[in-house]
């Protein structure tokens, strides 16, 4: 199976919601193939809406599905799990977005014979710009394709190995409020040189999208981009020293370490064990 005929997604809140609506938008899944649940789904009626079939009943969306994506918050898997472990049968593909829950603990309640994917993504996702990190064990690596053929239609994917699952936290899934702050600091001090709030602020958007762009396109290092930019004794290379003089980088650099500490410390298990 490279590409599932029907998905169920259980615990949609802020992640499925995103996951559900972009696997639709792709083209490649029809609404109807997409199977949501949550607790309360009169909350998701916009989505019932839309074709969405939507409903409470974990156990009859994974018996409907082929494959089952996991989106709860942590200390609501092991429940979920023990309710629809009766339901999996080998030929199930379960993805695993739970940050910090490993495969081995998946495992404890589906066995060995179940193929099991942590996919780790970020809210780009609602814009099908996702930077997505996939892990696999060694018995799962066969349906890696069946979580790329998902996740690729949401944004880029990037397989890793599951003890990277932790840094990939760091990097992406928190990594895009970092990117999200240097923005608005851009913004600011957009205001003081003259933009009105609002201009500022798509000023320094646009700039940083142009930015990533510009990267992703070419496939160069910053610095080659930067070499461009940096007129002799111009205002770019002033700017930038003073940044760096005020510990622009470090900054960056000690935060992330900072947030990959804090999700090893948040979920201990998160390693391959
Ligand atoms: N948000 C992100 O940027 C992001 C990025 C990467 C990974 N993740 C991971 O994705 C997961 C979900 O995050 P989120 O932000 O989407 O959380 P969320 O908005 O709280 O969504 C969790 C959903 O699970 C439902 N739920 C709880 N117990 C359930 C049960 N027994 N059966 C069915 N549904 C149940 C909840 O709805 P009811 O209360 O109505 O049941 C809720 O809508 C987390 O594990 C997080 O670590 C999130």
């Amino acid at each position: 199976m490279s590409r599932p005929e029907r998905v169920s997604i259980l615990g949609v809140g802020n992640l499925g919601t995103c996951v559900a609506r972009g696997l639709v938008s792709s083209g490649e899944f029809e609404a109807a193939n997409v199977l949501l649940t949550r607790r309360r789904p009169e909350l998701l009626s916009s989505l019932r809406d839309d074709g969405f079939p939507v409903g409470s009943d974990n156990v009859a969306a994974v018996r409907e599905s082929d494959v089952v994506v996991l989106c709860v918050q942590p200390q609501q898997l092991d429940g979920v799990l023990a309710e629809v472990a009766p339901a999996i049968a080998p030929t199930h593909i379960v993805v695993s977005t739970v940050s910090g829950v490993s495969i081995a603990e998946i495992r404890r309640f589906l066995g060995p014979d179940v193929a099991v994917v942590r996919a780790m993504p970020n809210i780009g996702i609602a814009i099908g710009q996702s930077m997505t990190c996939l892990a696999a064990d060694e018995a799962s690596a066969a349906a890696v394709g069946v979580a790329h053929a998902l996740f690729d239609q949401l944004g880029h994917t990037l397989e890793v190995q599951e003890e990277q699952m932790v840094p990939a936290t760091a990097l992406c899934a928190c990594g895009i409020a970092f990117f999200l702050r240097a923005i608005r600091a851009a913004s600011q001090g957009g205001i003081e040189i003259g933009f009105h709030a609002d201009e500022a602020l798509a000023l320094a958007a646009q700039t940083a999208r142009g930015a990533a762009e510009l990267l992703l396109s070419s496939g160069n290092h910053p610095e080659i981009e930067i070499d461009r930019v940096t007129t002799p004794k111009g205002c770019t290379i002033y700017g930038l020293n003073e940044m760096e003089n005020r510990g622009f980088s470090s900054a960056l650099i000690r935060g992330i370490i900072t947030a990959s500490v804090k999700a090893a410390e948040l979920y201990p298990h998160a390693a391959a064990e």
